[in-house]
């Protein structure tokens, strides 16, 4: 876009400096060569009681033609100094975008260093933050960690002015607060200007994405795979893993044991995705559903993003946290019984409850249904059946691009959706993994 606007506006300033410049020398030709053609006297007697002024013959040759030619000068100087200065024109306005983007991102990251990464992770990696549950009346239930997602995806998901609404807002009730002035918060529309600015420098590229929603998938089979078999490939592992403890100081030894390690690592991730692909459809939607910032459970699950405390405290760490599904979590939840929701997947938690058949009700069909999850929902579009498109980022878009959504060419933002190349970036999840999440949706 910047680069055809600079050519047509590059190639107007040039065409007219060169009008110019050849308009000027054909002029200066013309009058050499018709120069000295001067008056062959006055046609006016002076009159007797006037003192004799410059007599016609000099008026009309040196006087006027030195208030012709400094005219002209000066009109030379106008007309090719503004086109020349027009040449330079969409540098600068480039050159300014381009230092406003980078002033804006370096304050954004200050910002976020200050006030985010506790919570979001450093680089916008995702992290942790220690919270408590309360009930209604805000008495204390149990402490938790609350898995806070990366940010390094959220401009494919939600459009620039959803990220806005994010932060101006916060996302009651969990623990991302309202930040920006509308919201009472304390940032003013600027600095939320520049942290939207530093989210989009931190996005990651489309490969790189599609690997890591991959990596999620794989780390959820492993467990399956290393059991598969009679526990074949989970025996390698152990071995391996023996023979890096046993290789100690020598370092041939070290380093062939790491090979063979790798190797086997190398051997689950193949044998994982094969076993990921092979899946009913549905089972391969359940996976994707439930994974982490890039599913669907941390907005449609209760307790999904939470992670229980142990009793015991690790040196100088805190309290331990359980492992999803363990015995000891399992304890902790028996123990606080009703006081905290069943975890029903897609039971419904910040997003609605998908459960008895609801989406079947709301979709006709399993297209119209895809096609939700693929737009996310826009504020006051209605969806499906009686959906009502609340916006303001609710339900992401997971299958386009939306970070230019509703911002237009003006914005400073807009453009994250159109790669280099020209093409647009393609959404968080393919047509095929929306699909299998549907299958699996349309079966809770
Ligand atoms: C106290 C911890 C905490 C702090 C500090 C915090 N956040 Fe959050 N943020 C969260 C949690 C938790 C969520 C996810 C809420 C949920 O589960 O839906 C979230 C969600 C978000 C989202 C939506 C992401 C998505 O994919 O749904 C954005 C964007 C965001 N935060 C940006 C920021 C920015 C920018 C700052 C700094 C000004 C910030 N947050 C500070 C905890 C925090
Ligand atoms: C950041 C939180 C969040 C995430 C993550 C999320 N959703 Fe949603 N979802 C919502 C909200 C909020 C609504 C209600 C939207 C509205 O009213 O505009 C919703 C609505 C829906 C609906 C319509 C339900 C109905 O009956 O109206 C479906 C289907 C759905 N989501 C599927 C998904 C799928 C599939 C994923 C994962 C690929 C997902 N959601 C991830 C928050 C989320």
């Amino acid at each position: 876009m910047h680069l055809l606007a600079a050519s047509t506006q590059r190639n107007l300033g040039m065409a007219i400096a060169v009008v110019a410049i050849v308009g000027f020398a054909i002029y200066l030709i013309y009058n050499v060569m018709w120069a000295g053609r001067r008056e062959k006297g006055s046609e006016l007697e002076l009159a007797p009681n006037r003192k004799p002024y410059l007599s016609d013959e000099e008026l009309e040759t040196s006087k006027l033609d030195l208030a012709l030619v400094s005219g002209l000068v000066t009109l030379v100087i106008i007309g090719v100094a503004l086109p020349l200065y027009w040449l330079g024109e969409p540098g600068r306005q480039q050159g300014y975008v381009d230092d406003s983007r980078r002033q804006f991102t370096s304050r954004g990251f200050e910002q976020y260093e200050e006030r985010c990464a506790s919570c979001h992770g450093g680089g916008g990696l995702g992290g942790t933050t220690a919270t408590s549950i309360t009930d209604d009346s805000g008495n204390f239930i149990a402490a938790i960690e609350w898995e806070v997602p990366a940010l390094t995806t959220a401009l494919y998901r939600f459009s620039e002015d959803e990220v806005r609404h994010i932060l101006n807002y916060g996302r009651p009730p969990t623990p991302m607060q309202a930040w920006g002035a509308p919201g009472g918060g304390p940032l003013t529309t600027q600095q939320v200007d520049e942290l939207i600015q530093y989210i989009q420098s931190i996005q990651l590229s489309p490969d790189e994405l599609q690997g890591e929603v991959l990596d999620g998938l794989v780390l959820q089979v492993r467990d399956d795979v290393l059991a598969a078999n009679d526990g074949d490939i989970a025996d390698q592992l152990a071995e391996a893993q023996e023979a890096v403890n046993a290789a100690g100081a020598d370092e041939i030894a070290a380093e062939n044991a790491a090979r063979e390690l790798a190797k086997v690592e190398e051997l689950i991730r193949e044998t994982s995705e094969q076993h990921i692909r092979n899946l009913d459809s549905p089972d391969r939607g359940e996976l994707l559903f439930n994974n982490g910032v890039y599913g669907c459970a941390r907005c449609h699950t209760p307790r999904d993003s939470w992670r229980f405390t142990g009793p015991e405290e690790q040196p100088g760490a805190g309290p331990v946290v359980l492992a999803r599904g363990s015995a000891e979590e399992a304890d902790v939840v028996a123990q606080l019984g009703s006081l905290i929701p069943a975890y029903i997947p897609g039971g419904g938690a910040f997003g609605p409850n998908l459960t008895n058949q609801v989406t079947l009700r709301q979709f006709d069909t399993a297209e119209g249904h895809a096609g939700f999850v693929t737009i996310g929902s826009e504020e006051g579009v209605g969806y499906g059946n009686f959906g009502q498109g609340d916006g303001g980022g609710q339900m992401p878009a997971f299958g386009v691009c939306v970070g230019d959504r509703d911002s237009n060419e003006q914005s400073p933002f807009y453009g994250f959706c159109t790669l280099e190349d020209g093409s647009t970036r393609p959404g968080m999840l393919t047509a095929e993994q929306i699909a299998d999440i549907v299958a699996y949706e349309r079966g809770l």
